[in-house]
């Protein structure tokens, strides 16, 4: 007897491979014209499914968690970062979440370079003016940006990425400081010649650039509060690759605006797609709309890294990816 194939409800648009897999090994249900679910759509498919493939995108709370139906067994999260479920719920309903680790630490790492590069170099600001039409052609002071070879760069959270971002920089020359729950293994602060500052506020005052790459958790929300983002030299940037809500936004907006910190290069915010007007505005702040690890190559990884979850999960062994609960 052929076994029952799980139903697998995906709430988002995936590349076409990953899709056409899905549907060769899962009863699948595919968001094809990849119109957002809202809270009704997220309750239906969670009151019917073997396992939910939410992202970023989805709201996975405590309540939906609770009237979830009793065959949602996975939530199999596309994507690396799974704030956006309630890991505690999930877990006192008995139910797992695996996330897609790993696969997109190179891309997003070089995304946080990017923005390295972008802000103190002033990259938007001459695409800008370029397009506008009004170049007149090179002078000498024409957008002066800062050098980036010899500068301190301040690394908040050095996982995965944050360890990747710290190898580009150092062939850019820069100097790596960073700031983690605990210091990395000695073997890799010495490849990185990376030096660990316990205090937070200590590093924040003396670094020349700041890169954003710890998780959301409840323990890194406001991470870089107002009163800390106050600590930053005004000649300092700031990069986030991570999540939005790690930084008091608002804060970050108004001490730019007042020439407190030079600048920002900025993936993601708080309250996505929202972002604050002042950002926007502001020539000293370049913004992109969270496609930090949003490359072909990334998503198929992430796809096949989803299926290999709930393929292990249902053929009765535990899923590679499961979220540690030390995460939150
Ligand atoms: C993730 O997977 O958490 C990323 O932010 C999505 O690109």
């Amino acid at each position: 007897m052929t076994k029952k194939r799980p139903k697998v409800i995906v709430t988002r648009r995936l590349p076409e491979a990953v899709e056409t897999r899905m549907a060769e090994l899962f009863d699948v249900t595919l968001n094809l014209d990849d119109t957002p679910f809202d809270r009704a759509m997220l309750a239906e498919a969670m009151a019917t499914a073997d396992v939910l493939v939410p992202t970023l995108t989805d709201d996975v709370d405590a309540d939906l968690i609770a009237n979830a139906g009793p065959n949602l067994k996975l939530i199999a999260n596309f994507g690396n970062g799974v704030d956006h479920i309630d890991l505690a719920a999930a877990r006192a309903k008995g139910i797992i979440v695996t996330n897609t680790p790993g696969v997109l630490t190179d891309d997003t790492a070089d995304m946080a370079m990017a923005l390295i590069l972008a802000v103190p170099r002033r990259l938007a600001e001459g695409q800008r003016l370029l397009r506008s039409g009004d170049w007149k052609g090179w002078s000498p002071t024409m957008l002066l940006g800062h050098r980036i070879h010899g500068k301190r760069l301040g690394i908040v959270g050095m996982g995965r990425i944050g360890q990747a971002v710290a190898r580009r920089a150092r062939a850019f020359g820069l100097q790596i400081h960073y700031h983690n729950r605990r210091p990395v293994a000695e073997e890799i602060e010495q490849e990185l010649e990376a030096t660990y500052w316990d205090s937070l506020d200590q590093m924040l005052a003396r670094m020349d650039i700041i890169s954003v790459n710890c998780p959301h958790t409840p323990a890194t929300y406001h991470l870089l509060s107002a009163r800390r983002l106050r600590l930053l030299k005004p000649t300092a940037y700031i990069v986030n690759t991570a999540r939005g809500e790690v930084i008091d936004e608002n804060e970050l907006a108004r001490l730019i605006e007042a020439g407190a910190i030079a600048g920002a290069g900025l993936d993601v915010f708080e309250h996505e797609p929202a972002i604050n007007p002042k950002l926007l505005a502001s020539k000293r702040v370049v913004v992109l709309p969270h496609m930090g690890s949003a490359t072909v190559e990334g998503r198929i990884d992430m796809g096949e890294k989803v299926i290999i979850n709930i393929k292990t999960f249902f053929d009765g062994h535990a899923p590679p990816d499961r979220v540690h609960p030390a995460m939150f």
